[in-house]
């Protein structure tokens, strides 16, 4: 983990840029879109998600975006995996990280993956069984870490306490998402304070949707806790299928322009970073969303 000025991106494009678009996107064009990505300096890339591909259909492709994915020293590529049968799809391709997760909202744990919170952290213990058995680590999302679109506003006390049981079952790293991108800075800051309260800053990671025009004044929140992990998506794309209003993620070029600007470092050519988000938004254009994912 990077200390002081130091700021780890991870890019979340190819998965949760690319899971909302409901248009025909082939597997060479993701793969492509890691090659751009990897090579523009982003050393941790969330390749795909080896989740059921009748809920998710953008993502059926996972076994061959993994197996076709650039490798190179320095990279990491990492799969989103809800259970067990994902966890053993995804490290049989040659994942190096996995991702799990979680809710802090009962309903949309129930909307995106069909169990309880409770029930969904028992999906987690297998995967962490194998995760340590490939010596591979293992990050936690929260959903819904701030407000939930079904449920509204969520109790930073809810956000830590799914996060304490993500951090028991062994996740080396807590994502904390604000799903729908609607939260006011002072909300994202009481709510890093109560998970903060029970875990060091160096396993917590951000995870910012920009609908409202707010994911920079939230980073800003973010860093002057200490964090220096961030989530972004090339060319802002994005969203959840089971998040109405959940627009894009904040853009990689974005943040990682507003870290510089801040005289924070983060290792990302822009030139080289341009022109794979150039290649992510004509990816975007070329498909329809369906009117349920917008
Ligand atoms: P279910 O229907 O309750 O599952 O779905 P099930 O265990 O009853 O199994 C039903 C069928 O699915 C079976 O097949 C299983 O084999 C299959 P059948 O026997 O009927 O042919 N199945 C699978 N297939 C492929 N891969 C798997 C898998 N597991 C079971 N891993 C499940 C439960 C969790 C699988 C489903 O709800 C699911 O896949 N949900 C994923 C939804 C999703 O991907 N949402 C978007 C990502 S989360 C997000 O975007 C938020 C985040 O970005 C942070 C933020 O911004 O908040 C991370
Ligand atoms: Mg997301």
């Amino acid at each position: 983990m990077p200390a002081g000025r130091e700021i780890t991106i991870v890019e979340v494009g190819p998965r949760d840029g690319l899971q909302n678009e409901n248009g025909v996107i082939s597997t060479h064009d993701k793969v492509e879109l890691i090659r751009l990505l990897a090579g523009a300096g982003l050393a941790r890339i969330e390749a795909t998600a080896f989740v059921s591909p009748r809920w998710v259909p953008q993502m059926a492709d996972h076994d061959a975006v993994m197996r076709q994915a650039v490798r190179r020293d320095g990279l990491r590529l990492s799969a989103l995996v809800p259970n067990e049968k994902g966890a053993l799809a995804a490290i049989a391709t040659g994942a190096q990280e996995l991702a799990v997760f979680a809710s802090a909202s009962e309903t949309f744990a129930m909307k995106n993956t069909n169990c309880t919170i409770a029930e969904s952290i028992e999906r987690f213990v297998p995967v962490l069984a194998l995760a340590k058995a490939n010596g591979l680590p293992v990050r936690g999302y929260v959903s819904c870490a701030v407000d939930c679109p079904y449920e509204g506003v969520i109790a930073p006390a809810a956000v830590a306490w799914v996060s304490e049981q993500l951090a028991r079952i062994g996740c080396t790293e807590i994502a904390v998402a604000d799903t729908i991108g609607r939260a006011a800075p002072e909300r994202v800051d009481a709510m890093l304070r109560a998970v903060l309260d029970i875990m060091p800053v160096e396993r917590l990671a951000c995870h910012f949707h920009d609908t409202s025009s707010m994911a920079l004044a939230n980073v800003d929140v973010a860093l002057n806790h200490g964090i220096r992990v961030f989530d972004s998506a090339a060319g802002g794309l994005g969203g959840c299928p089971y998040a109405p209003g959940a627009a894009g993620n904040l853009a990689t070029g974005r943040l990682a322009r507003h870290l510089s600007s801040l005289d924070y470092q983060h290792r990302i050519d822009l030139c080289l970073l341009d022109h794979a988000e150039q290649f992510a938004r004509k990816l975007s254009a070329h498909t329809k969303r369906s009117p349920k994912f917008v």
